[in-house]
């Protein structure tokens, strides 16, 4: 597992899309896995510039996004269902502002009428485009990958999660609350990629940054696998893992010393099996 330690959450965020930079440069038709949240919008940003200052081209690119709650969103196009929609987030944040295709953004649609119908067809779909390239993915202070929460199974496909209370208590303050939504309406279900689906990815990008995840990262990156901390599955994956952190993210890891030391000896990044 490669362990990037920045001193800030700038940092964090160039060096991560610099890693998906160069994959969609070695490989144009790549297929990426999108996160949303608070923590990869610095990476978006900067892909968005170099998309503009440097033609980072993503016309033959496509995307899956991780998750969706359930009873919100949006179809490209059509008025938004509600603003805090991953939909609506992904479109402000990234994709009006890169030359990706409509009919390449895949992202869970939260009203649909057959949920359990959608998931399978959503696997299939990743399937179909020769899977994942490049994973990102955040945390949640659960432990939760996507919304897979605590007790999901390490082996869970795509499919529709309740939401726990630290996770609907994170997202109101991050979304809810700022758009003046009452707690009450706030989704408690979502659709969400397993932790099964996501492990077949090719490569994982993991980030987190701030104080308040530097317990949950130790114990996701140093502690026991556990189906309780859903992203310690991350100790599992089978294809090639970074994972970037600010300095506060990093603080109660056990092992950054030796993190540190393996940056400076590997040197160049390369990707597992994106060209098989
Ligand atoms: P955050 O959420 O980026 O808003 O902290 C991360 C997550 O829940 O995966």
């Amino acid at each position: 597992m490669n362990v990037i330690i920045r001193d800030t959450y700038e940092e964090m965020s160039r060096y991560a899309a610099g890693i998906i930079a160069s994959l969609v440069r070695q490989k144009p038709d790549c297929v990426l896995g999108l996160a949303t949240g608070s923590t990869p919008i610095g990476t978006y940003r900067e892909l968005v510039r170099m998309h503009k200052e440097e033609d980072l081209d993503f016309s033959q690119v496509k995307t899956f996004n991780l998750d969706e709650y359930l009873g919100v969103g949006m179809d490209l196009g059509k008025p938004y269902n509600m603003d805090q929609s991953y939909a609506r987030f992904m479109h402000e944040e990234l994709f009006k502002h890169i030359n990706i295709k409509k009919e390449n953004i895949h992202i869970p649609d939260g009203l649909t009428k057959n949920p359990e119908e959608f998931c399978k067809a959503y696997e299939e779909e990743i399937r179909k485009a020769g899977g994942i390239d490049l994973q990102l993915l955040g945390i949640g202070r659960d432990g939760h990958w996507a919304f897979n929460e605590p007790g999901s199974s390490l082996a869970s496909r795509t499919r529709v999660e309740v939401l726990t209370k630290q996770t609907l208590d994170d997202n109101y303050e991050s979304f809810y609350k700022k758009a003046g939504i009452p707690r009450d309406q706030m989704p408690h279900f979502a659709i969400t990629m397993g932790i099964g689906t996501i492990l077949e990815a090719r490569n994982i990008l993991m980030l987190a940054n701030g104080r308040r995840k530097a317990s949950v990262v130790a114990k996701a990156l140093e502690g026991p696998v556990t189906s309780q901390i859903t992203a310690s599955a991350i100790q599992l994956f089978k294809g090639g893992v970074t994972v970037v952190l600010d300095r506060e993210a990093a603080s109660e890891l056990k092992n950054v010393e030796h993190y540190i030391h393996r940056e400076k000896l590997l040197g160049t990044f390369s990707f597992n099996s994106i060209n098989e």
